[in-house]
């Protein structure tokens, strides 16, 4: 009994160091999960092929194909909503649903398939998205996207990489000449 106390008690203790191990691992995996542990650059990516043609690399929106892109810079839209917009589209506009499944099962507005799909009432992204996929875009334009005000050189440049010409046209003046090649 003596001799067996300081070994349950040793059992004990390590077993609560690996259960207090516990939550933190959780919670790295749900971030993860989310796209929220430096996935922003995997976010980026993927704005740029699925989003950028018609919001534009700025996400500023504008006209073009599709109708009127609205600004993801001014939306006042949460993560939830951004989420949903995405996966779902917006019936009767030119934001098309990013979810493979989305009018499979009801979860988008209530609507399936033959309400939306069939009639062209909502139109199906070019390339469809992964939950993951379509998180890290959300927190993607939450981070660099919403609330900015009006795109300028220095943004363009991180966006498209140092030199890009694509940027010259936001160019303030002489500094274009200096770092633009
Ligand atoms: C084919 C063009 C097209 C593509 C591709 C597209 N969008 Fe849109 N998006 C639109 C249009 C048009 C609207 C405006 C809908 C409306 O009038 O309500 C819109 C609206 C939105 C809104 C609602 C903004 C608000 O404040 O209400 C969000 C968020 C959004 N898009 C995000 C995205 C993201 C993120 C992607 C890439 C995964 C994407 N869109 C791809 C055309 C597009």
């Amino acid at each position: 009994m003596f001799i067996r106390m300081p070994r349950l008690l040793a059992g004990a203790l390590l077993f609560l160091l690996f259960a207090a191990s516990l939550p933190g691992w959780a919670q790295s995996t749900a971030d993860q999960v989310a796209g929220k542990s430096g996935d922003l650059a995997e976010g980026k990516r993927l704005f740029r092929v699925n989003c950028a043609g018609c919001h534009k690399w700025h996400g500023g929106g504008g006209g073009g194909y599709g109708g009127d892109a609205l600004s993801l810079r001014k939306t006042k839209l949460d993560r939830a909503e951004i989420i949903e917009t995405v996966s779902c589209g917006r019936p009767g506009t030119g934001m098309p649903y990013h979810r493979r499944d989305a009018y499979a099962d009801g979860t988008c507005y209530g609507l399936h398939e033959k309400d939306v799909v069939g009639n062209g009432m909502v139109l199906a992204a070019n390339n469809f998205l992964r939950p993951p996929e379509i998180a890290a875009i959300a927190d993607y334009v939450l981070a660099e996207v919403k609330g900015h005000g009006e795109p300028n050189y220095q943004e363009c440049l991180a966006f498209f990489g140092p030199g890009s010409r694509v940027c010259d046209i936001y160019a303030p003046g002489d500094a274009a000449k200096k770092t633009a090649p």
